[in-house]
């Protein structure tokens, strides 16, 4: 099943509610959140206030992609914030069986995200254990970056590694994902679609998510 999941780093942060309502209307099913801390990556956004805020205003799973260093010092805090799922950086996070456990400890989703450097084997031995991983398709730090197709490669083993070892994580894709990439991140496996400029950056958030989602659902049609 594909799903949207707009990402309100795009979003007009006054407006944070109606616009993830809207986005929500138009068929988006997960709402991501990214979070940076200036240190992982060159950006700086926000903290579980914002997740608080946003729990009292959708029920909807609250993704929050966490682009921070010691991670493990902040999940509980955005648990107790109302996140629905959780994922952390390969690359961020040195004791990463232990930080997924801690995921789930708090009844999270857990999910673990691979810079677009970084290779799928170093997820070998927490494939077992997560929920979905995912694939950057962008360096992580900022909305609307062009799309860096190489990435998709790894959606594709993603999805073959799953058949072969007979494993249930789902497979998400961010960064750069609009009408002109859908159709290549649906067909390479991706299976959960965050889209920030691509829902936020103009126009109607409710219409952008639902031609996004159409042009999404209608790609993994042909795929079967
Ligand atoms: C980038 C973030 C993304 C970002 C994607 O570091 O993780 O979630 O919002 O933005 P778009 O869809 O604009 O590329
Ligand atoms: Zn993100």
């Amino acid at each position: 099943m594909i799903e949207l999941a707009p990402s309100i780093l795009s979003a007009d942060f006054a407006r944070l509610g109606e616009q993830v309502c809207a986005a929500a209307e138009g068929g988006g099913s997960v709402i991501h959140v990214d979070i940076m801390d200036g240190h992982f990556v060159p950006n700086l956004t926000i903290g579980p206030p914002v997740v608080r805020s946003l729990r009292k205003v959708t029920d909807l799973p609250l993704d929050c992609h966490l682009m921070i260093e010691h991670p493990d010092e902040f999940i509980p805090a955005f648990a107790e914030a109302g996140a629905d799922w959780i994922s952390v950086h390969q690359e961020a996070t040195r004791h990463l069986d232990r930080t997924l456990h801690l995921i789930k400890s708090r009844d999270c989703l857990a999910g673990v995200v691979i810079n677009p450097a970084t290779p799928v084997d170093t997820l070998t031995e927490v494939l077992e254990i997560v929920d979905y991983v995912l694939v950057m398709s962008v360096n992580p730090g900022f909305g609307a970056q062009k799309f860096i197709p190489s990435t998709l490669h790894k959606m594709r083993a993603l999805a073959d590694i799953r058949g072969h070892r007979g494993l249930n994580y789902r497979i998400e894709v961010d960064g750069g994902v609009g009408l002109d990439t859908v159709a290549d991140v649906v067909r390479a496996g991706a299976e959960i679609l965050v889209a920030g400029n691509a829902v936020f950056g103009h126009g109607d958030p409710r219409k952008n998510a639902h031609e996004l989602l159409k042009a999404a659902t209608e790609a993994a049609m042909q795929k079967v």
